[in-house]
């Protein structure tokens, strides 16, 4: 099928507007303002107000395919989310190119609906691809609750979620998930039916929610035989139907419903819910800037229109995911966006020897305004934990054993300056019990953040979570081939697993624990997990040791 007239003049509108700002390669600053900018400035809902409401009636089809989810729990209240695509596989989802629809929301502390804490009704908009985000507040702290929507007779599956305790407030534990990575093309995401078994208070989601790459007619190593996807997703994401599209055949994964519905998530992007390894508004490929900003903010407006997150102000002028929540006494989560605001990868990207260039000292992984809030976060922390759940590998990995080793310029190695000022200024403040929690390799990792990382014998500072993949690159193996060499030229690197799978954490106020799940097989159905390890790191005693 075609794509609409609307699609084709909004991507028209960004390349416009992308064009009269007149951008500049290196200006990248610009540019991420720009693309975020044009993500929300074009087709804002207030812009449609009269948008002809669609009556309930005429909604033939099951709208709620796509499943429920929650996410960024305060302790008064919740983000609920669902999206209307009675048909979620074709272009505009089934449903008219402009309208609203009103949808009914209720929160409830019991399962079956019997104490409702608040209901209210939401507009699903054209505009947003008919996405809710209910910001409900007023909420019990500390709690689970039960959430679902209504559409005249339709009614959606049924989400758990759950407050966050109120800050400084004494709490035992926290346990969450973390996860990352899911190409839909490698295999099930039979990892998220485990977790949505898992007792969690949350899960973090630290990016590539979504691949850009087609997907073939047998959904690539799922191989499927009793289906066949639209050719329509053979291709790699460049617009913004591409991305919805994207969006919804995930959201079609009943395994990433369970979970969603299981949890609140807290998520962030990394580079493949745009394009791999782009750097703010640089992409990887030859592409012009202007086309490339058209195709951020496409991405953009689409993870904004799909993900459980809090409505950006009206007067927002771009998709600032970086944030600050609190759980308790017990912990302080400051996560990051490691991807948006960054220096271009330094000598040509990939593993590549350390350079003048990659060790210039003006490069940034954050961005000048986001390294000065962490620090600002970590003086203000009264929490036992300071977690950083972020995207790229943050401790040294190198690939030999000799004295100079390629690092990847696309991870905090290729930005050592900035690793650098991190790690100073933590120093400075006086950050303990630092924990990060990292995605993007696709490989479990436990390592001990130390100070200085050629010098083996100076300070562990904290520690790195790597959490492996969901689904990207297939089954994986215990122990891939480079396993011997990367766990002997790294010291600090305890714990290595290449298979599938999440992590469950555990924060208590004498350790945090990492227990590594990983699941037998997922080219085929029914993979079972099992904990590959377990890993322990003390409070105040900073040092990955197997539990
Ligand atoms: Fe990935």
């Amino acid at each position: 099928m075609a794509r609409t007239d609307d699609q084709a003049s909004h991507d028209q509108q960004l390349r416009d507007a992308a064009t009269r700002l007149g951008i500049g390669r290196r200006r990248f600053l610009t540019v991420t303002s720009a693309a975020a900018a044009l993500a929300f400035t074009t087709n804002l809902p207030s812009a449609h107000a009269a948008d002809a409401e669609i009556a309930p009636r005429t909604l033939t089809e099951n709208p709620f395919t796509l499943g429920v989810a929650s996410g960024d729990p305060l302790s008064d209240a919740v983000v609920l989310w669902t999206r209307l695509a009675p048909r979620p596989l074709e272009p505009g989802n089934g449903l008219p190119p402009t309208g609203v629809v009103k949808v009914d929301w209720e929160i409830a502390r019991d399962e079956k609906f019997r104490k409702v804490a608040r209901r209210g009704t939401a507009k699903a908009h054209a505009e947003f691809n008919y996405s809710v985000h209910v910001d409900v507040d007023g909420l019990d702290a500390d709690r689970v609750h039960w959430y679902r929507f209504k559409v005249g007779s339709w009614v959606s599956p049924v989400g758990r979620t759950r407050t966050s305790p109120a800050r400084g407030r004494h709490i035992e534990e926290v346990r969450f998930g973390l996860v990352s990575c899911q190409a839909y093309e490698d295999g099930y995401f039979t990892a998220y039916k485990h977790l949505a078994n898992e007792d969690l208070d949350a899960v973090f989601h630290v990016g590539d929610y979504i691949y850009e790459y087609g997907i073939d007619a047998v959904g690539g190593d799922r191989k499927y035989t009793d289906r066949t996807l639209p050719s329509l997703f053979n291709h790699e994401t460049t617009t913004l139907e591409d991305y919805r599209l994207r969006y919804a055949l995930y959201k079609t994964d009943p395994d990433l419903q369970a979970a969603h519905a299981a949890h609140a998530w807290y998520v962030t992007w990394d580079d493949h819910e745009v394009e791999n390894n782009y750097a703010a508004g640089i992409p990887e490929k030859n592409q012009s800037v202007e086309a490339f900003v058209a195709r951020r903010a496409a991405a953009t407006r689409a993870y904004w229109e799909n993900m459980p997150l809090r409505m950006p102000k009206p007067d927002a002028t771009d998709l600032k995911l970086y944030r600050r929540h609190h759980y308790g006494k017990l912990a302080q989560f400051d996560i990051l966006d490691t991807r948006q605001y960054r220096s271009d990868q330094a000598n040509g990207d990939g593993w590549q020897f350390p350079t003048p260039e990659s060790e210039n000292p003006a490069r940034t992984l954050m961005g000048a305004t986001q390294e000065r809030w962490l620090m600002d976060g970590f003086r203000k922390s009264k929490a036992v934990w300071n977690v950083v759940p972020q995207q790229v590998v943050f401790s040294r990995r190198k690939n030999t054993t000799a004295a100079a080793s390629k690092l990847s310029m696309d991870a905090w190695d290729g930005y050592p300056a900035a690793r650098e000022r991190f790690l100073a200024g933590a120093e400075d403040i006086g950050v303990e019990n630092l924990v990060i929690l990292t995605g993007d390799v696709h490989v479990a990792y436990a390592m001990d953040v130390k100070r200085n990382f050629d010098d083996p014998d100076s300070r562990t500072v904290g520690v790195e979570i790597v959490g492996t993949s969901i689904a990207s690159d297939g089954d994986g193996e215990e122990h891939p081939g480079n396993w011997g060499t990367l766990t002997a030229a790294n010291p600090h690197m305890k714990f290595y697993d290449g298979r599938r799978g999440y992590t469950a954490i555990t924060l208590n106020e004498e350790h945090a624990r990492a227990d590594y799940r990983v699941i037998s097989h997922i080219t085929r159905p029914g993979g079972t997990v099992s904990t590959a390890a377990s890993f322990v790191t003390e409070a105040y005693n900073p040092g990955m040791q197997r539990a």
